[in-house]
């Protein structure tokens, strides 16, 4: 009996190709970037699927020829490059359809596991749709999520134990890493939580960016993870919990207010700084008498934390002072084999750091801007306070450094990118939402449609990618300055370390 095979399943429109909408026409087809040096990757182990869902067909929008005309356009490209679609699945009905075929319903796998002897526990789907990733999910097939395309607006119906990746590439470059994919996931976190009890450091993904934990209540491990960064001893970490009941390990007492932040926003992108605990060494608060604590939501750090059974002192794993880390590649290429193990857990969800909160006479008082817009903590408290810096406004906040999250190549913030830039090819753009002009210099675009947490999300890796082309200026288009936008102006302002235009 030949052996079973494992197959890709893969959505088409904002996974493989650009999504423009309804594409009724083969000359619309657009990769996006990267995608067929990925599939070429894949399809050494894996069979490759497509199965693209069409519900325009049934509204009349356009046809089923115009649909396969496309695919086999799509198709073609593909096989220019070397990648073979072993099948190309249509659905063409619309959700009242009740089919068999529509996703999540896995008829296309079930038809695909029979017709190609598939091992379906072997199996990833891939998508930018939440119903692409639960597909099939109980037959073991596991569902990854990609925030081109629809994902980056829609991040907020998918469940939370859904891995997610900025491009079809790095989902690709997971599936190879892990093939066995859920052992895999499951005895990282298990090694990483011995080796976190061994006074080791482990990067392990949250929502907001990586961070790099040690157990909080173990000096020398901490004085490690400064050692590892090459983080000034001046600067307090926070300690990271898993439950409530933890809170009372780390601080001594809790004012009203900050318990209701909690209550609200935890587990979430939201940092409290509180009265300290004696138990918890000097080195995590850089010698203050407060420590900051929060709850992540992301399920990878959670049972990290969980097994564990330490609060963990966590700072973003970055090496000081460079751009944060938002997957596991930006952690190897910026601290490589520095810590005792990444945790490979896909892109953060949220994209910048948390909101840190401290009580001024029991009055919250916002010292970084970040996951939780400003706007929610006010909504909770009407006496909040944000001491903010943005990229419009120039005040830094205190007790943060002003060089902070900064790329290597120099980076300028404008309301408005100057006009001598759109003929610099050694200029790199970085834009919040597309603004119709041509560039010769390469171009990041945070959201298509201006959304600011998929902005947020796109955020670091999109500045990353800009970083690593060698420019010799990055001009970046602030953000709206509200809710999310501010903890992006917020970052670009550190980066530009100054180089901001006022007013506007
Ligand atoms: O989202 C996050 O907060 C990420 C992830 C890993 O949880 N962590 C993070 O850590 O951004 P880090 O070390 O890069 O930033 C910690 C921030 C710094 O601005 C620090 O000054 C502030 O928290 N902080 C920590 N302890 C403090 C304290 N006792 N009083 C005032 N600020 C404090
Ligand atoms: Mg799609």
């Amino acid at each position: 009996m030949t052996e079973s095979r494992a197959a890709v399943f893969l959505d088409r429109d904002g996974t493989l190709i650009e999504d423009v909408g309804i594409l009724n026409d083969p000359s619309y087809v657009h990769l996006l970037p990267g995608v067929a040096e990925a599939l070429l990757e894949l399809q050494k182990t894996y069979t490759l699927f497509v199965m693209t869902r069409q519900p325009g067909v049934a509204r009349g929008l356009l046809t089923l020829d115009q649909v396969k005309a496309v695919n086999a356009r799509l198709d073609e490209m593909l096989r220019q490059r070397g990648v073979v679609i072993e099948r190309w699945y249509v659905c063409p009905h619309s959700r009242e359809d009740e089919c068999p075929c529509m996703t999540p319903r896995p008829g296309f796998v079930l038809e695909a596991r029979k017709e190609f002897n598939l091992d379906l526990e072997r199996s990833f789907a891939v998508g930018d749709h939440h119903h692409d990733t639960l597909m099939a999910n109980e037959l073991g097939v596991l569902g990854l999520y990609v925030l081109t395309g629809h994902g980056g607006r829609h991040l907020s119906d998918l469940p939370a134990d859904v891995l997610v990746f900025h491009r079809f590439p790095d989902a690709a470059e997971w599936i190879l890493r892990h093939q066995n994919h859920r052992r895999m996931l499951d005895d990282q976190i298990a090694k990483g939580a011995a080796i976190i009890q061994r006074g080791g450091a482990v990067a392990f993904p949250t929502e907001t960016v990586y961070g790099l934990g040690a157990d909080a209540l173990n000096a020398e491990a901490v004085a490690r993870i400064f050692e590892i960064k090459g983080r000034p001893a001046d600067n307090p970490l926070i300690v990271h919990i898993a439950a409530f009941d933890q809170l009372l390990q780390v601080a001594a007492s809790v004012p009203e207010k900050a318990r209701l932040l909690a209550e609200r926003f935890w587990p979430g992108p939201l940092t409290l700084v509180l009265p300290k605990r004696q138990e918890i060494p000097s080195v995590v608060t850089a010698g203050k008498d407060t420590v900051a604590v929060r709850m992540p939501s992301s399920p990878v750090a959670l049972e990290l934390i969980r097994r564990a059974g330490t609060p963990v002192a966590a700072p973003s794993a970055n090496a000081f002072s460079c751009t944060s880390p938002t997957t596991a590649r930006h952690v190897v290429d910026q601290l490589g084999d520095r810590c005792d193990l990444v945790i490979d857990g896909g892109a953060c969800r949220v994209g910048v750091e948390s909101t840190v909160v401290a009580f001024d006479d029991g009055r919250p008082v916002v010292l970084r801007p970040g996951g939780i817009p400003f706007e929610e903590i006010l909504h909770s408290d009407r006496q909040a306070e944000c001491l903010e810096s943005s990229a419009t406004h120039g005040a830094e906040s205190p007790g943060q450094y002003p060089n902070h999250y900064a790329p290597r190549t120099p980076l300028s913030v404008y309301r408005s990118i100057p006009e001598h830039v759109e003929a610099s090819a050694d200029v790199g753009v970085l834009l919040f939402q597309p603004e119709g002009r041509r560039y010769r210099g390469p171009v990041e675009v945070l959201s298509l449609q201006g959304d600011e947490r998929e902005a947020t999300v796109n955020f670091y890796a999109a500045l990353q990618r800009l970083d690593a082309l060698g420019l010799r200026e990055i001009a970046a288009q602030a953000a709206p300055d509200r809710g999310m936008g501010r903890a992006i102006n917020n970052r670009l302002s550190k980066a530009a370390n100054g180089r901001v235009e006022q007013g506007g």
